[in-house]
């Protein structure tokens, strides 16, 4: 017996009309054309494709935000196709967007922000905030940021805030639309780890759409590249990596930046302590034990 997919999309179909100037329907955009594909309970599908591509159109008509021209949804074996968008089914799917200073509303806290689903799905008023402080120490964040304001967190502290407003009612399938692309590489990095245990932990699926290819090979196991709205090459992440059957797939692959031997001699070092970059506290205290001369 094999277990039901947590997600299964069979030939979904997504086209908007095209207008005149004048407001008349001259056509249409396959924006996302006869899309299918599976992904097995706790597993990492990647969705690649450049820009226009039709990755967010996917994730919206997942979300219930946009309905599909046609084709099925199915989550955890149920068709969903045109329920998308309730209560219920916001408790098994949430979604985490691409820019996290957008997604938080600069007036409420990060505890408000945060309570803001538990309060849509009816949790218990007198368990909330310590609720709160458990979404937060699993995105790795202290409790006290409850009570600070968006303004005041980097935009990966902001991210974590949005996964952990996300895992706020415990969903099953997590939809992450580009969620680390406003952010600097070692940050994405970061948080692209901290994604993968909780994953583990909580058993979480993930859709992880993405432009950058390069993300999806330590964070996926198996890979959709999107052209035009088709899924034109799919499979194992290694395999589609190392031995790419379409053209498209070659030239996304290509466009990831290779650092050669000689820039990669140039770049600085930073001297990791205990594997992490090292802030001025600990640059000194490690200055000060060595008696090295320090600034003046
Ligand atoms: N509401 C809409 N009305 C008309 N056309 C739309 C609408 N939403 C998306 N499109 C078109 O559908 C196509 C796919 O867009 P989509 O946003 O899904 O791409 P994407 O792969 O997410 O791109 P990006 O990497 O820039 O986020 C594009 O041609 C876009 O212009
Ligand atoms: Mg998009």
């Amino acid at each position: 017996m094999t277990a039901r997919p947590m997600l299964e999309l069979v030939g979904l179909s997504k086209h908007f009309p095209v207008r005149s100037p004048f407001g008349r329907i001259t056509g249409a955009v396959r924006a996302v054309d006869t899309v299918s594909l599976t992904i097995p309970r706790g597993g990492v599908y990647g969705l690649a494709g450049e820009s226009g591509s039709g990755k967010s159109t996917i994730a919206r008509m997942i979300m219930g935000l946009t309905r599909p021209t046609a084709g099925d949804i199915l989550l955890d074996g149920e068709n969903i196709t045109g329920q998308a968008g309730t209560r219920a089914y916001g408790r098994k799917v949430q979604m985490v967007f691409q820019n996290p200073g957008s997604s938080l509303n600069p007036r409420r806290t990060i505890g408000q922000s945060i309570a803001v689903p538990l309060e849509a799905h009816a949790y218990p008023r007198a368990g909330r905030a310590a609720r709160i402080g458990e979404l937060l120490d699993m995105v790795q964040l202290p409790a006290d940021f409850a009570r600070r304001y968006p303004h005041e967190l980097s935009g990966g502290q902001k991210q974590r805030v949005a996964i952990a407003r996300a895992l706020a009612v415990a969903p099953k399938l997590i939809v992450l639309d580009e969620p680390t692309s406003a952010l600097d590489v070692s940050v994405q990095a970061r948080l692209i780890d901290l994604l993968v245990d909780l994953g583990r932990q909580l058993e979480l699926t993930y859709l992880f759409i993405s432009h950058d290819l390069s993300l999806m090979r330590n964070f996926a196991e198996e890979v959709g590249v999107l052209y035009l709205g088709r899924i034109v090459e799919t499979g194992p992440t290694a395999s589609v990596f190392e031995h790419p059957a379409h053209d498209y797939t070659r030239l996304l692959l290509a466009s990831v930046p290779v650092i050669s031997a000689e820039e990669e001699a140039m770049r600085p070092r930073i001297e990791l302590i205990d594997g992490e970059i090292p802030t001025a506290e600990k640059l000194l205290a490690r200055r000060q034990a060595s008696h090295l001369p320090q600034d003046p």
